[in-house]
């Protein structure tokens, strides 16, 4: 029967306490009792090693399920060993309630269960588990959907939470249905590049709090590793004064986070000249190209260019346009950008700059790290109140804007 909405109780949002930060932020605070949350990423970035030791620290309180349909119980031993090896290699104390089993078969899983009645129940991964009841083969997408649907009522009815671990295809998109982004509560995406120790744990869907929250980890012999000031990580390697170097401020969900972004315009050797780029999107790298070549008049016709994010990091966000072009100009003139300066701004065709959003969230951000100037579209509306410690030079135009971020020669 449907109810009055004044009658329906409101404990429904009860979260299980997840001890590892950075993820629990990630989920909007814990884990939702009777919610399935699915997280996807490339093979081998480290999406069993995450859970496992959620899973780890989680059974201290309460009994973990962790179902396997790829890995061997005692190859999960032998994980766990390595993560719980502890400061000066003294053990930490493996969780009396941490269940693990090999198993693919969904129905049997269900029985497992029903038996030992967890609180949370791990997955790893979805495309290996298989109902006998249907013809088709594991990883398909009726297996994939009927499997991730059946896991969801479980989880609607008993208050059981489920994580379960997607494989993601080549396009990197969850392998399986469309449809399995919603059944599950909430999507996550683990990314980072595989020869970088970063990783981004990044909502994209999420019933019980906020997207785009991003959580930053680092990936080493122990596991995954909180990094709680993410902008000083990715600039700790940062040579200043060189120039093809400048730092952005983009936002990852509520954070800003700077990176360095590094441009460098070289002589085409032959034929066509190459545009490369590695964290940022090629057809942003082809229209800042355009803009330079039209509207500031760089020769970059007979010259390869290319971008590289710092770090291993995706900047999707146009507001990393101005550091990006500031880059390639600097690279291309060579003469260094301000090494105490942030840029903050998307470029336009015309070669004007636009305000981005947040700006007093990046400035403030880019002042803490110590850096003293920023540059910035010139502002319309000065309702919002900028940090006073850190110097504001306003731009019209990228122009302006590079002749204030460049060294001046002979200076
Ligand atoms: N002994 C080790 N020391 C340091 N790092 C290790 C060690 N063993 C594994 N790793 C790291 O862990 C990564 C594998 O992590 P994990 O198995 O959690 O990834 P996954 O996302 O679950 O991959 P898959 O999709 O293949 O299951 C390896 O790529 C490697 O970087
Ligand atoms: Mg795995």
């Amino acid at each position: 029967m449907p109810r009055r909405l004044s009658e329906i109780g409101e404990d429904v949002d009860e979260r299980i306490p997840l001890p590892i930060g950075e993820f629990a932020r990630v989920l909007g605070g814990g884990i939702v009792q009777g919610s399935i949350v699915l997280i996807g990423g490339d093979p081998g970035i480290g999406k069993s090693t995450l859970l496992l030791q959620a899973a780890l620290q989680m059974a201290h309180e309460r009994r973990v399920l962790y179902v396997s349909g790829e890995e061997s119980e005692r190859q999960i031993k032998m994980r766990a060993l390595r993560l719980m090896r502890g400061e000066e290699s003294k053990p930490l104390p493996l969780p009396e309630d941490l269940f693990l089993v090999t198993e693919t078969n969904l129905e049997v899983i269900l029985e497992h269960v029903a038996t030992l009645q967890p609180q949370l129940l791990i997955v790893d991964s979805i495309q290996t588990t298989v109902l006998s009841e249907l013809e088709s083969t594991a990883g398909s997408v009726s297996q994939v959907r009927e499997c991730a649907a059946r896991l969801r009522e479980l989880a609607k009815t008993s208050g059981l939470s489920v994580l379960l671990i997607g494989h993601v295809t080549k396009e990197g998109v969850i392998a399986g249905p469309r449809v399995l982004e919603h059944i599950v509560d909430t999507v996550l995406y683990l990314e980072g590049d595989r020869f970088q120790s970063y990783r981004l744990l990044r909502s994209v869907k999420n019933r019980f709090g906020a997207t785009s929250e991003v959580g930053v980890f680092e990936m080493s012999e122990r596991g995954m590793s909180e990094i709680l000031n993410p902008s000083e990580a990715f600039l700790a390697e940062r040579l200043v004064n060189i120039p093809g170097s400048a730092i952005a401020v983009t936002m990852e969900g509520t954070r800003p986070l700077l990176v360095e972004i590094q441009g460098l315009t070289s002589p085409t050797a032959f034929g066509n000249p190459r545009r490369t780029s590695n964290g940022v999107d090629l057809n942003r790298l082809l229209l800042i190209v355009a803009v330079l070549t039209r509207r500031l008049g760089l020769r970059l016709g007979d010259q390869d260019v290319y971008v590289n994010v710092v770090g291993g990091l995706k900047v999707s966000e146009p507001a990393a346009d101005l550091a990006m072009a500031v880059a390639l100009a600097s690279s291309n003139r060579d003469v260094p950008v301000r090494a105490d300066a942030v840029l903050i701004g998307e470029v336009g065709l015309s070669g004007e700059l636009r305000m981005v959003g947040q700006l007093s969230a990046r400035l403030n951000e880019a002042a803490k790290l110590g850096f003293r100037t920023a540059i910035i579209p010139r502002r319309m509306r000065r309702s919002e109140p900028l940090p006073e410690n850190i110097q504001v030079i306003e731009a019209r135009s990228l122009r302006h804007a590079l002749e204030q971020a460049l060294i001046q020669e002979g200076t």
